[in-house]
This record gives structure tokens, sequence and C-alpha cells, in this order.
């Protein structure tokens, strides 16, 4: 046989093996489970899965305002990917931006009559033209999803995410996230969960909810997710409405209220304000005139449990000798603040390791910074808040369900 007989049969049992196989019915009930990991430099969590004939690894930011997911296709190689080529109903399907082509030659990521894709990072102050492609991702577990779509950018687009990342999972609310683009090719709902790990490994799960008698359950709680609908700006071209919500009334310290204007965490007219959940913004920012008296209001209960203070160490505003804090297995025992949400009795804590944050061994601060007094966004919540959490975005009913710590509970993410 002639390599070119080869190489067609090889095409040919690929695309047998990956279009033909269906997905096994215990995987299509739980949906997609992937792996979680935390990169401790940036405090982002990526996940791990394959694409491609030759089961490429990739590691994808996981980015809840993400728009879809992007890979870097340097050196990316398969023989059951395609281009969306424009004009096409897939195209349309997914609202792709003109026509692209490409000087050659020909490789994944420079195609003519390609349909066009705009992506976007948190870290670059443009967007990437790109092309709209597909290809079969696969799992250790072998699951095996043909025909998942996404776009190439190159490997300088990567800045900003954590290092050996190759690749961002969009898991924002659009019609091409990445939970939307797998829970539509399993037949399963469109919903998604993180379980952000602080060590281990931690899930993400896309489709599939949690086992009905899980050990977790118990611990939920759910909010409606609102949606930031005509955003005043945007911030590195990204839309905000992408971003997930919830309605945070109010913050406790300590069971105590803290004095903070309403209007702070409202969303104002110009779709400035409200609180939002970041899995890329390593702190929770909030506005100056929340952070302000949250963080006194914490300095005083502080000092009642014998915490004493250190100078602060930039760009944390309360800081404490940390020989005067007492550890638990859930983390340093310290005040918790409660996030009030709309219903009786349903807020999030942040306590013990979503609270602090050891900058050296002789010091641990309050995990939150300062987003000045005219941020975009009141108050985001940011991925070291999000550790040892189980969150489980419902994009198609619009609500979340959340833990807390787990670690309070003495369960983990890698223990899920
Ligand atoms: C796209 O078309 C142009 C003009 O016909 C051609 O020069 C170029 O090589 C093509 N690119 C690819 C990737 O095939
Ligand atoms: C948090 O992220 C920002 C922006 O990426 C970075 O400049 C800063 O150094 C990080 N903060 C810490 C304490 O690592
Ligand atoms: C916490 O959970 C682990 C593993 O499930 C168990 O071995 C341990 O006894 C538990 N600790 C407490 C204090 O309940």
């Amino acid at each position: 046989m002639t390599s070119l007989h080869c190489s067609i049969l090889l095409v040919f049992v690929f695309v047998f093996v990956f279009v033909f196989v269906p997905v096994p019915t215990a995987h299509a009930q739980i949906g997609l489970v992937l792996p979680l990991r935390k990169d401790s430099k940036t405090s982002q969590f990526y996940t791990t899965f394959q694409m491609g004939s030759h089961r490429a690894t990739i590691n994808a930011v996981a980015d809840l305002g993400g728009e879809h997911l992007w890979l870097s296709c340097d050196g990316y190689t398969s023989a059951t990917y395609a281009p969306i080529p424009c004009d096409s109903a897939k195209c349309e399907v997914a609202e792709g931006i003109g026509c692209i082509g490409c000087n050659g030659p020909a490789r994944p990521g420079c195609s003519n009559n390609t349909c066009g894709a705009a992506s976007g990072s948190p870290f670059m102050p443009y967007l990437t033209s790109s092309g709209f492609f597909e290809d079969t991702l696969s799992t250790k577990d072998r699951v095996e999803l043909p025909e998942i779509l996404f776009s190439c950018v190159d490997d300088d687009y990567l800045v900003g995410y954590a290092a050996g990342a190759t690749g961002m999972a969009g898991l924002g609310r659009t019609g091409n996230a990445f939970h939307k683009i797998v829970s539509g090719r399993m037949n399963l709902p469109d919903r998604f969960s993180i379980c952000p790990p602080a060590s281990g490994i931690g899930k993400l799960t896309i489709g599939g909810g949690l086992p009905a008698k899980s050990e977790i359950s118990g611990l939920l709680k759910s909010t409606p997710l609102i949606v930031n609908e005509f955003p005043g700006g945007s911030v590195a071209g990204r839309d905000p409405s992408h971003e997930y919500f919830i309605d945070v009334r109010s913050i406790k310290v300590a069971g105590e209220a803290v004095e903070v204007k309403e209007s702070y965490f409202a969303i104002g007219k110009d779709r400035t304000g409200g609180t939002m959940i970041s899995s890329v913004q390593n702190y929770t920012a909030m506005h100056t005139s929340i952070l302000k008296p949250v963080a006194r209001a914490f300095d005083k209960a502080a000092a009642d449990m014998g915490m004493r203070s250190a100078a602060a160490v930039a760009p944390f505003r309360a800081c404490y000798r940390a020989e005067t804090v007492k550890r638990t297995a859930a983390g340093p025992e310290v005040p918790a603040i409660d996030l009030i949400l709309p219903g009786n009795d349903v807020y999030w804590r942040i306590s013990g390791a979503n609270s602090m944050v050891e900058v050296d061994r002789k010091t641990m601060c309050l995990a939150l910074v300062d987003a000045g007094s005219r941020p975009e966004t009141s108050v985001v919540i940011g991925a070291h808040q999000l550790e040892e959490n189980f969150l489980e975005f419902d994009v198609a009913a619009s609500r979340l369900r959340f833990s807390s710590s787990l670690l309070v509970n003495n369960k983990s993410c890698s223990r899920l």
C-alpha cells in the first residue's frame, strides 16, 4: 500500500472511532467529569483533557467569564480537526464574525474560508481574531465527544495565564461556551459545576448534577444568577454580561451587619456595580467604600479573638501576626465574613482558608483587595475565595448552588 492509502485509511479509522462510538451511558448521566487543578502562582484553576486524533493533552484555564474554548494551535496536528466554513449553518449557530483567510501553509489555525471568531483574554487589551474549528475531545475515562468547537490563538496570547496552560476553557454565559457545547453534545441540560482545590485534584463537571445521595447536597444553598444585560463599558474587550452575577445585598462580619450604603451593591443604571464571580482574578476585590468598613469590622472582631495586628503588606489592608492566629483543619480561625443573599438565611460564608493568605511565615493577611472608588463591578469574588467551595452553575435555570468552604465540614474538593 502506498503511504497515501495508509493515511486515507488512517483518517477513516479515526473518523470511524471518534464519530460512531457513542458516549457510554454512565458518562451520559453524570456528564463530563474533568480534573481541576490549582496553579499556585496565579491562583488560577486549569482542567486537563485530550484533543484530536493524537490526543494532544490540553491544560485549559477555567474562566467563568470566558466566551468559548480557545487553544494555542502552534504545533497542533490532528486528523479529525476541521475548520468551520463561512456561510455554513454551524457558523451561523456559532455567530461567527465574518470570514477569515490565511496565507498558508494550511495547518490548524490557518485555513481559508473559515468562520471568524473573536477570542478574548482578561489579560490582553485586544481580542484576537482567528477562526472557529472543531475536533474530538477525549478524556482518560474514554469519553469521546466529536465536533467540539474551539478557536485557535497564538502562543503569545497565553500571557497572564498559568504557566503550562495551552488554552482557556470559557465557562461564561454565552452560546459557544465550553459547558454549552459539551452539554449539548451529550444531550444534557446546560449546567456545570466547579470544585476548585487548594491542593490535590478537584473537579469540573459539565452536564451532570450531583449524585442524589451526595454527602454535600445537604450543605448547598441556592441563589439566582443575575444577568447584567447592557454593560456600560467593556473591560479588555469583554462583555461583563458573560460573567455570573449574584445579588449580594449586604455583608456581615462575625455575625454583625457592616454599614455600607445599599446602592454600592446594586447594579446601577449604567450597569456598573453588583457582585460577580471570577475564577481568573486571584483575590476578591471590593469597592473602597465596601472594603473599608468590612476590613474595619474584621479588625475589631479579630482583636476580640486575640489576633494581633502586623504591618500591612500590599495589596492587602489588614494583616496579623501569624502566631496569634489559631489554626484549625479548615484553615485559620478568624471572624467569618458572610455575603448576604436574598431569601431566608441565604449567605455565602468566607471563612478560614478562604479569608486569609499567608504572606510569609510570620504574617497572615485578610485576603481582600481594594478595587478603588469607581470600579466597574463593586465586588468581584476571586479565585482564592473559591478554593474548596463547590459551585454549581445551573445556567439553564439561572441558579447558583454553592457550599461555602467544604473544609468546615471535613470535606474537600479532592475527596468529593
Ligand atoms: C488561501 O487562499 C490564498 C489565495 O488563493 C492562497 O494564496 C493561500 O495559500 C490560501 N491559504 C491556505 C491556508 O490554503
Ligand atoms: C494578583 O494578580 C495581579 C494581576 O494579575 C498581580 O499583579 C498580583 O501580583 C497578584 N497578587 C498576588 C498577591 O499574587
Ligand atoms: C475527616 O474525614 C476523614 C476522611 O473522610 C476521616 O478519616 C476523619 O476521621 C474525619 N475527621 C473528623 C475530625 O471527623
